[in-house]
C-alpha cells in the first residue's frame, strides 16, 4: 500500500512535468512536500509494535543511529526485554531518495532547532541563527543525512583513550566498526579494515557525474563512499524486530528519566504518547540515546546537571554534572561555486523536470538521484597549520551550488535569508555549477547547550559559539584557499571551470579572496554539517568534565548510561554516523560483558 502510494505520487509528478502541466519545478516541489507531509509509514506493519507492558530489562531512549544498534544487539540476549521508545515515527519511501535529502530537512523528519544568534557567525542566515538539522524518526538523523560513511584517524581513538578511556583507542573501536559494517565495494572485500558480515550496508553511489574523478585529480585523493538509503533502524530494528522480546514505541516522547532522589537508582522513564502521560519502569539499566541535544536536555530535566542552571529552573538536582558542555561540531563556508561550460553538474531544475532521471532511479536503481544528498568525494587535507602530518580539513565535492537551487529547499534548510540569496546568486541562478566545502575538522572552540525552561517540550537554548577560538578561523581560511585552487585546477579546466568571484554581501570591503575577505565570508555563510557531538562527555571519574565513564555510566546515580554521540570527548575528523552506530554496538558490548551475557 505504501509502496503503491509512492508510485502514484512520483507517477504523478513525472506525468505533470513530462506533459509540462506542472513545469514550474516549485510545483513539482510542492507535490513532493506534500508526499513527505502525508506522513509517516505504519509502524503496525512491524512485528515489534506490540503495546508497552509495565516493566523491562533494558529501555532505550530514542530510536536513532546508536539507539537502534543498541536495542537491536541487546534483543540478541533470549532472556532480555527490551522496550525503544522513539519520539519521531517511521519514514515514508520519500525520505528514501539520497538526492532529495535537503527536502526532507524541512519536513516534519527533522527536529527543525536553531541556535540562539550571535554576531560571530551565521550573519547570512534569518535572525542570524544557524539551523540546526536533527533527525526525528525511528533511525533518528540517519533518516535525513547525507549518508556519507567515514570513521576518522586512527588517532582520533587514541586521544579519547589518552583522555582517561580505556577501551577506546582505535584497536579497540576497530573491531566494533567492523562488526557494523557491511561493505559491497569489490576492491575493498579482501581489506583488513572492512567486513561483509555487519548490519549497515556501505556502498559507492552507482552513479558519478564526470566532475567526481577530477576533483580527486586535482591535487588529492579520496573516497568516494556513499551508503546505499539503508537507515539505522532498517539495519538494527527490522530485523530484531521478530523476536518476541524487543517493543518499539513510535511517536512516544520521553520527558524524565526517574531516579529515585535518596538511593540515586534509576527506576524508570517518564513519556507522552498520544497526549496522555505514561510511566515504564526497567529492571536494570536505561540507555540513553537521544542524541547531543536531547540527551543533555533529558539529564537536565531529570536533575542530572550544572547545579546552579538547574536551581534557577526550579529543577531539584539529583546529580551536579557538566551536562551540556564541551559542544563541538564542523563547519564550513558554503556557497563557493565555481562555474562551468558545460552540462556536467547537478541542475535542479533540469532533475525535477526530465521524467528520465525519476524512471532511472524507481526502475534502475541508478542516476544522478542516488547520490547522497548531492555530495559525491571528499579528500582529507592538511593545511600548513597541521599537526604531526594529520589532516585538519576536509574538502566534500558537491556536483551542485547554491545557484542551482531553483524551488528553494536547500537555503530553506540553512535558513539563508531571501535577499542575501538573491543578492549572491540572482546573477547565476540555473547556471551549470559545482561547489567544494571546506570543512574545519579539528576545532578548538566549544559551545554548550542549557534548557530554555523545565517544560520538556520547549527546545533547548544552543550555543555553537563556533569560531571564537582565533586558531579555527586560521585553518578554515586555509581550508577556503586550498579548496578554491582545487576547483581552478588543470584537471577542472576541461571544462574551463572558474570560482564565481562576486563580493559576498557584507563582505564588499575586503579585497576579495584575502584572508580578511574570506574570514568575513565565513562568518556570513557559516554552515553546520551536523556533527554536533559532546555535551554529555565521556572521561575519568575525577575529572570535572565527566559526565559518562568509560563505561558510558552517568555518574553519580546507577542504571543509567548514555550511549550517542553525546559522550564523544573529542570530535573525530569524521563524519560522525559510523562512530554513532559503533558507540551503539560499544554500550551492549559493555552491557552484555558486566550482566554476564
Ligand atoms: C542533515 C544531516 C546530515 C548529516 N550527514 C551525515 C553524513 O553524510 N555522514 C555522517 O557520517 N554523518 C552525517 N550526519 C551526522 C550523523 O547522522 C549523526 O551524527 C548521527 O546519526 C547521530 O546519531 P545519534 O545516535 O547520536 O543521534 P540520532 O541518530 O539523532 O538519534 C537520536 C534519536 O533520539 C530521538 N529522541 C530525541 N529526543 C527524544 C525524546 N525526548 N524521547 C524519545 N526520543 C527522542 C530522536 O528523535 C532520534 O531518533 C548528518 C546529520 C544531519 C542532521
Ligand atoms: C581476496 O582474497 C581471495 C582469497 O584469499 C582471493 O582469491 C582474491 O583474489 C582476493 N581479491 C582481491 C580483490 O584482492
Ligand atoms: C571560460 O571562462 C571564462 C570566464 O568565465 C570566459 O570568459 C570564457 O569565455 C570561457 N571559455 C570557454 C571556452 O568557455
Ligand atoms: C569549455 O572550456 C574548455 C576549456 O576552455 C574548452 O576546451 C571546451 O571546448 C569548452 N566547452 C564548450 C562546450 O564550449
Amino acid at each position: 500500500m505504501e509502496a503503491c502510494s509512492w508510485w502514484l505520487a512520483l507517477c504523478a509528478t513525472v506525468c505533470a512535468s513530462a506533459a509540462g502541466v506542472g513545469a514550474p519545478p516549485w510545483k513539482i516541489f510542492k507535490s513532493l512536500s506534500e508526499f513527505y507531509r502525508s506522513g509517516p509509514g505504519r509502524l503496525s506493519a512491524l512485528d515489534c509494535a506490540g503495546s508497552v507492558a509495565q516493566e523491562y530489562d533494558f529501555i532505550v531512549v530514542g530510536g536513532g543511529t546508536a539507539g537502534a544498534a543498541a536495542a537491536g544487539r541487546l534483543s540478541e540476549v533470549p532472556g532480555w526485554t527490551v522496550l525503544v521508545l522513539e519520539a519521531g515515527g517511521l519514514e515514508n519511501r520519500a525520505t528514501e531518495i539520497p538526492l532529495m535529502a535537503s527536502y526532507v530537512l524541512n519536513t516534519g523528519y527533522n527536529w527543525g532547532y536553531s541556535a540562539e544568534p550571535d554576531p560571530g557567525f551565521c550573519r547570512a542566515m534569518e535572525d542570524h541563527r544557524c539551523r540546526w538539522s536533527s533527525g526525528r524518526a525511528l533511525g533518528g538523523s540517519t533518516i535525513i543525512n547525507y549518508m556519507l560513511y567515514t570513521r576518522g584517524h586512527r588517532g582520533d581513538y587514541d586521544a579519547w583513550e589518552r583522555l582517561g578511556n580505556p577501551g577506546w583507542g582505535y584497536s579497540d573501536v576497530l573491531p566494533l566498526f567492523l562488526k557494523s559494517e557491511q561493505i559491497n565495494i569489490p576492491d575493498l572485500l579482501n581489506s583488513s579494515y572492512h567486513s561483509e558480515y555487519g548490519e549497515v550496508l556501505v556502498e559507492r553511489a552507482p552513479f558519478r557525474t564526470p566532475l567526481a574523478p577530477l576533483f580527486l585529480k586535482g591535487g588529492t585523493s579520496a573516497w568516494i563512499q556513499g551508503e546505499r538509503p539503508q537507515r539505522a533502524w532498517q539495519a538494527y530494528l527490522r530485523p530484531s524486530c521478530k523476536r518476541a522480546n524487543l517493543v518499539l514505541a513510535d511517536s512516544a516522547r520521553v520527558t524524565k528519566i526517574l531516579v529515585h532522589p535518596t538511593t540515586k537508582k534509576v527506576f524508570g522513564v517518564e513519556y507522552v504518547k498520544d497526549r496522555r502521560a505514561h510511566i515504564v519502569r526497567v529492571r536494570k539499566e536505561v540507555i540513553l540515546s537521544a542524541g547531543t541535544l536531547n540527551s543533555p536536555q533529558l539529564l537536565m530535566l531529570s536533575g542530572l546537571g550544572p547545579r546552579e542552571h538547574l536551581k534557577e529552573l526550579g529543577i531539584p538536582v539529583i546529580q551536579d554534572l557538566p551536562v551540556g558542555d564541551n559542544l563541538q561540531d564542523h563547519v564550513t563556508l558554503s556557497g563557493l561555486t565555481f562555474l562551468v561550460n558545460e552540462s556536467v553538474t547537478l541542475l535542479e531544475k533540469r532533475i525535477l523536470s526530465q521524467p528520465k532521471y525519476a524512471v532511472d532511479y524507481l526502475v534502475h536503481k541508478n542516476g544522478p538521484l542516488t547520490i547522497p544528498g548531492g555530495a559525491e568525494a571528499l579528500a582529507f587535507v592538511r593545511t600548513k597549520f597541521a599537526k604531526e602530518g594529520v589532516p585538519d580539513v576536509e574538502l566534500v565535492f558537491g556536483p551542485g551550488a547554491y545557484s542551482s537551487d531553483t524551488v528553494g529547499s536547500l537555503r530553506k534548510a540553512f535558513a539563508i535569508r531571501d535577499d542575501f540569496y538573491k543578492e549572491l546568486f540572482g546573477p547565476i541562478q540555473d547556471r551549470e555549477a559545482f561547489s567544494i566545502v571546506p570543512v574545519l575538522l579539528r576545532p578548538h572552540s566549544q559551545g554548550y547547550i542549557r534548557l530554555r525552561s523545565k517544560n520538556p517540550f520547549h527546545w533547548p537554548l544552543i550555543y555553537p559559539n563556533y569560531l571564537s577560538d582565533e586558531r579555527d578561523m586560521k585553518v578554515l581560511v586555509e581550508g577556503v584557499k586550498m579548496a578554491v585552487a582545487v576547483g581552478e585546477s588543470a584537471a577542472f579546466q576541461r571544462y574551463n571551470s572558474t570560482l564565481y568571484r562576486a563580493p559576498c554581501p557584507g563582505c564588499e570591503s575586503f579585497e576579495h579572496g584575502t584572508d580578511q575577505y574570506w574570514a568575513c565570508a565565513i562568518r556570513q555563510l557559516t554552515t553546520s554539517l551536523h556533527h554536533q557531538v559532546g555535551t554529555c562527555r565521556m572521561g575519568p571519574p575525577e575529572d570535572p568534565a565527566t559526565v559518562v565513564d568509560a563505561r558510558l555510566r552517568v555518574l553519580g546515580v546507577q542504571g543509567l548510561r548514555v550511549a550517542d554521540c553525546s559522550i564523544i570527548p573529542l570530535i573525530p575528523a569524521s563524519h560522525t554516523m559510523a562512530p554513532a552506530y559503533m558507540i551503539g554496538e560499544k554500550v551492549a558490548k559493555l552491557i552484555k560483558q558486566e550482566w554476564g551475557k
